[in-house]
């Protein structure tokens, strides 16, 4: 694997998760890997999950570890081409990546969406000058429209807790005061469109995906109709895709929260969340809570997703 941005950079699918549970069962087995490779991680957006869970997959591997937050001690950077540079940024993009790449062997980047332009985001401008200016492999630690890692690790999770060959999976959306981009539905809606599961989608309207993640997923605009017979619910808030609310807060309907109440129409199924999460918004603090929330097994699989990847990358140099 050279880079790893999206659903199709994993190659088969159960290989993959053969490969995790077995990485899962022997996480320092690859340590030989990692000796004299520098991973370096690309922050321009807070984290706690994937900052941890990826430098633990790196230091499993045996390899030495920087991060850069660009936000905070670096040089702001310009990111347009053509700007005549009398502004707050010193530094531009196109010289900052090819010197990042030279400290580094692999480059780990997240960088969400800005809501400034849908063409920016959508074409992940941020993550393909890295992967064009850096001369390494990168993979995404979140970008503008995908969160594979985070996909990744729910899809373990789900293998390892489904009692049923073609599980029955809810990703529904919740409300969120702030505008939320779009990377994990339109992720975990690719992950599970190619996992084959019994996937649908519920969200009000106006909260449409960009239709390159659901072609083919039913979406369902009544959410207790969704949650009937689910064995696993996966909520998320995003803000609106389609033109001309890209970016905005449509609705905080807290009828959406995912309570003790819209579990009961379940299969008794698992609740999952990528988190961070806002108690009370997304999901009560009961359901959270509960024996049926597996929210901190999934976090765990993000060190297992994340070593699958960089062991696959450090494979290929
Ligand atoms: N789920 C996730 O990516 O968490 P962080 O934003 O904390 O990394």
């Amino acid at each position: 694997m050279r880079n790893f941005t999206t659903v199709s950079d994993i190659g088969d699918m159960r290989q993959a998760v053969k490969e995790a549970l077995e990485v899962k069962a022997n996480r320092f087995g690859y340590k030989h890997l990692g000796e004299n490779r520098t991973l370096l991680m690309i922050f321009f957006n807070s984290s706690l999950r994937t900052r941890l869970s990826t430098q633990k997959a790196a230091l499993n591997l045996g390899m030495n570890v920087i991060v850069l937050d660009v936000n905070q001690g670096a040089w702001k950077l310009e990111t347009e081409r053509g700007v005549i540079m009398d502004g707050d940024k010193p530094e531009h993009l196109l010289e900052a990546i090819p010197v990042m790449g030279c400290y580094c062997d692999v480059i780990g980047v997240r960088s969400f969406a800005r809501f400034e332009s849908k063409a920016d985001d959508y074409s992940e401008k941020i993550l393909n000058q890295f992967i064009k200016y850096s001369g390494r492999p990168v993979f995404s630690m979140e970008a503008a429209t995908r969160h594979p890692l985070q996909s990744f690790a729910d899809l373990i999770t789900i293998e390892e807790y489904k009692t049923k060959q073609r599980p029955k999976v809810v990703l529904t959306w919740a409300p969120h005061p702030k505008a939320l981009p779009q990377a994990v539905p339109n992720s975990f809606a690719e992950w599970m469109r190619a996992a084959d599961y019994d996937f649908v989608i519920t969200h009000p309207h106006g909260y449409e995906l960009d239709d390159q993640f659901t072609r083919g997923v039913p979406i369902i605009y009544d959410q207790d109709e969704a949650l009937k017979g689910a064995d696993f619910v996966y909520a998320k808030n995003w803000a609106a895709y389609a033109d001309p609310n890209y970016g905005k807060v449509l609705s905080t309907d807290r009828a959406w929260t995912i309570t003790t109440e819209k579990m009961a129409l379940t299969n008794n199924a698992y609740f999952m969340h990528c988190l961070p999460v806002r108690r009370n918004m997304i999901v009560s603090d009961d359901v959270i809570e509960s024996p049926q929330s597996i929210v901190i097994p999934e976090a765990a699989n993000r060190e297992i997703s994340a070593t699958v990847v960089l062991k696959r990358i450090l494979e290929s140099l």
